[in-house]
């Protein structure tokens, strides 16, 4: 609309444009001055609206990508997801797997291997005796064959007991460590003390098996990478937590390398570590610095176990 006016003056003008006009022209003015106005607002016009449809066009486009995008993404983060949860299945059975051949394998060496052993130091030890006056030579002999024999029972022993040590089952996580301690301690020349609860009494198979392998790898890093002199373990319970905590003294983990291993990169001894601490619902912390390395871990003990012991206790 354009308004055709007598009335000049910048007041007429803005009032005319205020009421909605398109334009204000006033007398006098030629056709051809009204015709230019025209056709310039026509084509004004027009601009506006393939603008305002190429907006709209454009937004429709981007509204559809934005859904199919997010589709796609629902889609990858579920597959993803499962993905993950395939390969946390597989670690746990992996695991599993794993402490039931290491069970297996130390009970065979012990028994089978151990029993032949046994039999062959008899044999050994008659070949001996008979041979002590006819064959003084080969009676020597076979004494030192049977020095070896039993040095050689004694590594097997070790071996099948660091699979799988049969006191954990058997009396308890407390003298389990303390026998792989003493071991360590010979081994290493580490200075190691063990710190548990007179009271703490049995917690679940597993779980005693999980802080087993816990504190071995943690002390076999230590006598490995730290260069420490002193190892501390402790154990403790607590409003239905275990919780475990190896110290050294010695020169603790580079920086980066501390960043890695507590994202859980790195090597597979603490990852297996974590994994574990990980299926019994527990946490894992790493702290290290150039005074020495602390590995603190915390487990729920399952809730009826909790309270069963504590009826034993009295509590
Ligand atoms: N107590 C420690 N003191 C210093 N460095 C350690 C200690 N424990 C672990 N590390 C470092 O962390 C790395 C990862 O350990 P781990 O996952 O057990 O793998 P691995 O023992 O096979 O190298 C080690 O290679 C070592 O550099
Ligand atoms: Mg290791």
């Amino acid at each position: 609309m354009i308004l055709l006016s007598a009335r000049a003056g910048e007041e007429s003008r803005v009032e005319g444009l205020q009421a909605g006009a398109d334009d204000y022209l006033v007398k006098p003015f030629t056709a051809r001055e009204l015709l230019a106005r025209v056709g310039a607002h026509l084509t004004m016009a027009r601009i506006r609206r393939d603008a305002a449809e190429r907006e709209r066009e454009l937004r429709r486009a981007l509204e559809r990508a934005h859904s199919e995008l997010k589709v796609k993404v629902r889609d990858r983060t579920s597959e993803l997801q499962r993905a993950e949860e395939d390969l946390r299945a597989l670690s746990a059975r992996l695991l599993q797997t794993q402490d039931e051949e290491r069970r297996h394998i130390a009970r065979e060496l012990h028994d089978s291997a151990g029993q032949t052993l046994a039999l062959l130091g008899m044999h050994l030890a008659l070949i001996a005796r008979k041979a002590e006056n006819t064959l003084p030579e080969v009676s020597r002999e076979t004494k030192n064959a049977a020095e070896l024999l039993q040095q050689l029972k004694k590594e097997i022993r070790t071996t099948s007991y660091l699979l799988h040590p049969p006191l954990l089952d058997e009396i308890g996580l407390s003298s389990a460590v303390d026998w792989y301690i003493e071991g360590l301690k010979e081994r290493s020349g580490l200075d190691i003390r063990f710190l548990i609860a007179n009271d703490f009494g049995r917690v679940p198979r597993n779980t005693e098996l999980v802080i087993f392998r816990l504190i071995q790898e943690s002390l076999t890093n230590i006598h490995r990478h730290s260069g420490a002199t002193k190892a501390s373990i402790c154990v403790a319970r607590s409003n239905g937590l275990v919780s475990v905590e190896v110290t050294d003294n010695g020169k603790g983990m580079p920086r980066e390398k501390l960043l890695e291993v507590q994202s859980g990169g790195h090597g597979v001894g603490l990852r297996g570590m974590r994994e574990r601490v990980r299926q019994f619902r527990g946490e894992m912390r790493i702290e290290s610095d150039s005074s020495g390395t602390r590995i603190l871990v915390t487990l729920p003990l399952p809730k009826a176990e909790e309270q069963r012991t504590h009826l034993h206790r009295g509590e």
